[in-house]
């Protein structure tokens, strides 16, 4: 049997994370201070999935320089690109000349544990054309939501329906698993998308689509509040990556080349990144992650943050569950609690989940 081939797709209108980054796919934000894509590798590496191709339009320099051929991260890479975004299953179709056999799409910003060759078992056992992978949210109005049968085969796709007419909480969850047939139903060079294009098309001509419904650990990453909750997730072990090894030195994750000041009060779990300097009398409380070239002056509190790289935190000044951008300083005796701060502009992060 061939090996599986995936696609990630990574770009499209809503490609950043604003406000926190105008320059940065939201693939490459670091999470626990790794860049969100090598998540998603290492994930399908697990599932011996090494050949990926990525659809880039959006910012293709900044990631292919990135990632390059993939080989530092055990997977090879392909990437096909668009003048202008293709729409999702646009930018497979324009993937085509490289599958073959059944193949796996992946929306560029979703993290789960999801059970990959369960999710296939169920493809092949249902000689399914394509499988929808289905996780249960309690707001599905923001999501594709799938109505499926008792033997999981799909009724109905909805792509983000007004409430009224959101008739399950099984929502899609941003992978399929697809045969390269369905490439037949998407016109070449044109604007196409899967939730409200393929999806539908493949439902009226009565071909077999599945659902997997699954119960894991599923995220879309793609708005702060959401991106804050899963390096908080990560750090907590609430969400697992082959990733994030262990727990640290209980529970605090340091790099090389960190000085902290005798007199700091540290308290798990942090993660703390290289090149930082932490002063006397700082108080750190986890989750917390700093990313590297970090200074935090005397007497500063963090609790429950994430700090880019580059950030200098001001004496006195406190954070709390909140998010810095890179290359930002928060002023002396400044109180932050519950923004996204840039070095631009500071915004409630509550609001953006
Ligand atoms: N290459 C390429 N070209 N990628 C695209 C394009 C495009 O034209 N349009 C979107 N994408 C990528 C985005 O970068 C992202 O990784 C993925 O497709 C999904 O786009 P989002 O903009 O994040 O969509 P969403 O989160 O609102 O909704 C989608 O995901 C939900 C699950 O998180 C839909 O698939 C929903 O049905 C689903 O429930
Ligand atoms: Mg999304």
């Amino acid at each position: 049997m061939p090996r599986l081939k995936a696609v990630i797709l990574v770009g499209g209108p809503g490609t950043r994370l604003q406000p926190l980054t105008d320059d940065t796919p939201k693939s490459v934000v670091p999470v626990l201070n790794k860049p969100f894509m090598e998540y998603t590798f290492a994930y399908l590496a697990q599932f011996g999935i090494e050949d990926i191709i990525l659809t880039l339009s959006y910012l293709p320099g900044v990631i292919q320089d990135y990632f390059g051929d993939g080989s530092r991260y055990g997977v090879r890479l392909k990437y096909c690109f668009e003048k202008e975004p293709m729409g999702t299953a646009g930018a497979v179709k324009n993937t085509e000349a490289y599958l073959d056999s059944t193949f796996i799409v992946l929306n560029g910003d979703v993290f789960t544990d999801m059970d990959l060759n369960d999710m296939l078992a169920l493809h092949r056992n249902r000689e399914a054309m394509a499988t929808i992978s289905l996780s249960w949210v309690d707001d599905p109005g923001a999501f594709g939501v799938v109505e499926t049968d008792e033997t999981q085969r799909v009724k109905q796709f909805i792509e983000k329906p007004p409430a009224a007419e959101a008739t399950t909480n099984w929502i899609n969850a941003g992978i399929y698993i697809l045969e390269p047939e369905v490439l037949k139903y998407v016109p070449a060079d044109s604007h196409y998308m899967f939730e409200r294009g393929l999806f539908p098309t493949l439902l009226d001509r009565g071909e077999f689509v599945y659902g997997y419904p699954f119960r894991g650990y599923w995220l879309d990453m793609g708005t702060p509040g959401q991106y804050f909750a899963l390096n908080r997730d990560l750090l907590l072990e609430k969400a697992r990556s082959p990733l994030v090894h262990g727990s640290g030195k209980d529970g605090i994750y340091s790099e090389s080349d960190v000085t902290i000041h005798p007199s700091a009060a540290i308290t798990a779990p942090v993660m703390i990144g290289g090149g930082c300097r932490i002063s006397r009398g700082v108080s750190i409380k986890g989750p917390v992650v700093i990313g590297n070239n970090c200074v935090i002056e005397d007497d500063a509190v963090i609790e429950d943050a994430v700090l880019w790289s580059n950030v200098r935190i001001g004496a006195h000044a406190g954070l709390s569950h909140c998010i810095v951008g890179g290359n930002t300083g928060i002023e002396p005796h400044r109180q932050v609690v519950n923004c996204v701060v840039t070095s631009s502009q500071t915004a409630p992060l509550s609001q953006q989940s």
